[in-house]
């Protein structure tokens, strides 16, 4: 069988390595890892078994059906989805175990109804995003407290998520996050996992791990933001395409759509054969570099939807040579933060849009 054109190389190990490390920050309490999005474009149950295998002992995603995804796969671990649609039915996460992160006194009541399931009362304490909002916060403890010694639900745990605008903003919402637990106490409910910080706020403030963290983007070895590139984390995709033909251009050639590149002077391009329908940025267009044989070379012209072309100069390449467009920077290769700079995005941003075609393989 031939090379697929495009492929995505996932070392589980390296995200294994990733989780042992990154649980050494805070050891004695419990560690989830958020493989939603497919594991971030590294696949999710290679993800999640991997973060198992490092010391986590939770999985999270968004929504439920990729809990089950996880369940179909034999995943056994507690796993915590905590995006729901308006008309949820939430039956089968709860017959498979899953637990389930609540936003809304509807989604209480609905869990209850489809015969009463674990719940993580999801809070939002400054984010403005998912989360039960401020005006609907006292009628939601008192009915989550209710169902809960009703026993038709248990509240498991209480949850957060910080905006990482800041340090005093991030704190200040973990101050919101106690005064809710204090709040959930005094009605009788103390539930056994708190939980606010993400990667980010994982790694740099330790008053925000309460009893469990949620690491994310650093768990398959990326910086969450550009002031933690010294984590000493292993990046866990590297994304390849190959050379599929050679071309020696005079100056003054143009190369791809608009003539945005045209050769200075005589040179070889390169045919590389991934596009933005395989998640190359097209907003990298005139910045971004690939690795051809451990040597950087500039991608010229306009990104398209299934080519790149390389500017080799003079070197001397083939079809059939392997293409590093990102992975671990210390072989050469572009590193996925190098991309989310030239396309003027994030690194998340980056490796969740993998497009379909492009084929995942576990090198373990
Ligand atoms: C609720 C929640 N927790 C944790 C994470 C993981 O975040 P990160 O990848 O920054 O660690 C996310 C991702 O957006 C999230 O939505």
């Amino acid at each position: 069988m031939s090379t697929p054109l495009r492929r995505v190389l996932v070392s589980s190990s390296a995200i294994q390595r990733n989780v042992e490390r990154l649980r050494e920050l805070a050891p004695a309490i419990d560690t989830m890892v958020v493989v939603k999005a497919n594991g971030y474009g590294h696949g999710s149950e290679l993800a999640a078994r991997a973060a198992l295998a490092g010391g986590a002992s939770w999985i999270g995603v968004a929504d439920i059906g990729e809990a089950l995804e996880l369940r179909d796969a034999g995943i056994t671990a507690p796993v915590l989805a905590w995006l729901h649609a308006a008309d949820e039915d939430f039956i089968e996460a709860i017959a498979r175990d899953v637990t389930l992160g609540i936003s809304t006194i509807a989604q209480l009541r609905a869990v209850a109804l489809a015969g009463g399931g674990t719940v993580h009362l999801k809070i939002d304490t400054g984010l403005g995003r998912n989360g039960v909002g401020r005006e609907q916060l006292a009628e939601f403890l008192d009915t989550a407290a209710a169902l809960h010694s009703s026993g038709d639900l248990v509240v498991d745990g209480l949850m957060s998520h910080v905006s990482g605008t800041s340090r005093a903003a991030d704190l200040a919402q973990a101050e919101i996050f106690v005064r809710t637990r204090d709040l959930l106490a005094a009605k009788g409910v103390s539930p056994t996992h708190l939980h606010i910080a993400a990667s980010a706020a994982a790694i740099d403030h330790p008053s925000l791990r309460f009893t469990m963290v949620r690491f994310g983007i650093a768990a398959y070895g990326l910086a969450p933001t550009t002031s933690h590139l010294e984590l000493g984390l292993t990046p866990a995709m590297r994304f390849e395409s190959s050379i599929v033909n050679v071309k020696r251009l005079a100056a003054g050639d143009g190369v791809s759509y608009n003539f945005l590149w045209t050769a200075p002077t005589e040179t070889t391009v390169a045919l590389v054969a991934a596009g933005y329908a395989d998640g190359i940025p097209r907003a990298a267009t005139g910045r971004a570099e690939v690795e051809i044989a451990g040597v950087r070379f500039p991608v010229v012209g306009r990104i398209a939807m299934d080519q790149i072309v390389v500017d080799v100069g003079d070197a001397l390449v083939t079809a059939g040579d392997t293409v590093g467009i990102w992975g671990d920077p210390t072989g050469g290769t572009p590193s996925v933060s190098d991309w989310a700079d030239w396309a003027d995005t994030i690194s998340y941003d980056i490796v969740t849009g993998i497009g379909n075609r492009v084929t995942r393989i576990d090198l373990s």
